[in-house]
């Protein structure tokens, strides 16, 4: 029997996602991930064009810059189908914690509701991505202990988070009328060229450098970093099926999103060196010099390492950000976060965190980001 291929899809379109910050970590790992599904259509947000490599016709990239109110409500008003609106992303213009940053933040997701919320009559669920900074605040005062953060744990009250500021204005906006939830990951591991916060962009220019100049991989970060339990890893995978998850099954609730098994940098970051073949000294430990100032005059090797190898045109700085490699590996605080609740509920997913960052430096090659070998 034949079977009319776009007629039986477009048929079959039960739901329609739109994805605010489709280039980043997650963004593309959900994008991919739902353009997948039978019975979704994606529409993949961002400022700058991008090729995302989605094969099939249910997914429409759309440019735009959410902090323009103008262009939001030109280009967003349009989408009448929307179902479900992810809401991975933020503007990286002022430093965090600071009311500025609260405050545009706040500006791009208010022009973004004011496009879709009049026009949107099928929104079913907004699904929020935050983080585990969710619990602490980056100016102190730090606890060293072991402290397990629970969803309801109380908000911290130094600083300006973002992230209250965004659940706050969502909850509001929706009216009770459409269902929402928050994901917090702890460190995400993904791909791409267009994230600030990048851990595997940095480990694996890092790495890259390393081998090209036949220099020890060594961990240049603290000693409890190197030697503790100190944070958990989320899978871009795996923030993407939780953020499906949520907001297809649950309501007004916000859940922590990691892996799952805890992990310390000691153990795998020797087999992270075995992965890209470089040098493995006996003790991968050094503290001294740190990631920001290794790599402040290796721009030139990464320009000459991507000439060499034909690798898809970058500067060092699109794929890595040492003051944050830095920040976070020499970070004062543990940022352990509880996935009972999810758990409890349903969301059974889980992955090991080096078999995380394996995945993630086979897609970095393969994007042609960093060397194959
Ligand atoms: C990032 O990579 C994609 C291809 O995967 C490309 O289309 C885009 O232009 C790149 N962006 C930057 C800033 O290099
Ligand atoms: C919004 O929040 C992000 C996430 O931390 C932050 O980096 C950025 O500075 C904030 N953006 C603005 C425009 O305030
Ligand atoms: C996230 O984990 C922290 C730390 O264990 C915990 O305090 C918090 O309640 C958890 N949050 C959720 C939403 O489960
Ligand atoms: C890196 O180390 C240098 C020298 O100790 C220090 O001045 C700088 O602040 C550090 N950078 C980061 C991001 O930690």
């Amino acid at each position: 029997m034949e079977i009319q291929g776009n007629e039986t899809a477009e048929a079959l379109i039960l739901n329609v996602a739109l994805i605010l910050g489709v280039t980043g970590l997650v963004g593309k790992a959900l994008a991919r991930t739902l353009a997948a599904k039978s019975g979704w259509k994606v529409y993949g947000v961002a400022r700058r064009a991008d090729e995302l490599q989605i094969p099939g016709s249910n997914y429409q990239f759309i440019s735009c810059d959410l902090l323009d109110p103008t262009q939001t409500t030109e280009k967003l008003s349009l989408l009448h189908d929307i179902t479900h609106v992810y809401w991975i992303t933020w503007a990286t213009q002022f430093p965090l914690d600071t009311p500025e940053c609260c405050e545009q933040n706040k500006t791009m997701m208010s022009n973004t509701l004011n496009a879709i919320l009049p026009k949107a009559k099928s929104l079913k669920h907004v699904s929020l991505q935050t983080g585990a900074k969710h619990y602490i605040s980056l100016t102190g005062p730090f606890n060293r202990n072991l402290v397990c953060y629970y969803e309801d744990s109380p908000r911290v009250t130094q600083g300006h988070n973002f992230y209250y500021t965004l659940e706050d204005l969502l909850i509001k906006r929706l009216e009770g009328k459409v269902t929402w939830s928050v994901q917090r990951p702890g460190l995400i591991f993904g791909s791409s060229n267009r994230t600030c916060f990048n851990f595997m962009g940095g480990l694996c220019v890092y790495a890259s450098v390393c081998r090209y100049l036949n220099l020890p991989f060594l961990f240049r970060g603290s000693k409890e970093c190197w030697e503790e339990i100190y944070i958990d890893g989320s899978d871009a995978r795996l923030v993407a099926e939780q953020h499906i998850w949520a907001s297809t099954t649950d309501k007004g609730q916000a859940f922590n999103c990691t892996n799952g098994p805890s992990f310390i940098w000691k153990e795998i970051w020797p087999k992270i060196a075995v992965k890209f073949r470089v040098e493995v000294t006996e003790d991968l430990f050094s503290p001294d010099l740190n990631f920001s100032d290794f790599m402040a005059d290796k721009g030139s090797i990464w320009e000459e390492i991507v000439e060499k190898e034909g690798l898809f045109e970058t500067k060092m700085e699109d794929l890595a950000n040492w003051g944050f490699m830095d920040g976070l590996l020499r970070f004062k605080t543990k940022m352990l976060l509880s996935r009972d609740k999810a758990n409890l509920l349903g969301f059974k997913s889980t992955y090991q965190t080096l078999d995380s960052i394996l995945y993630w430096i086979d897609c970095m090659r393969e994007e042609r980001f960093i060397p194959q070998s």
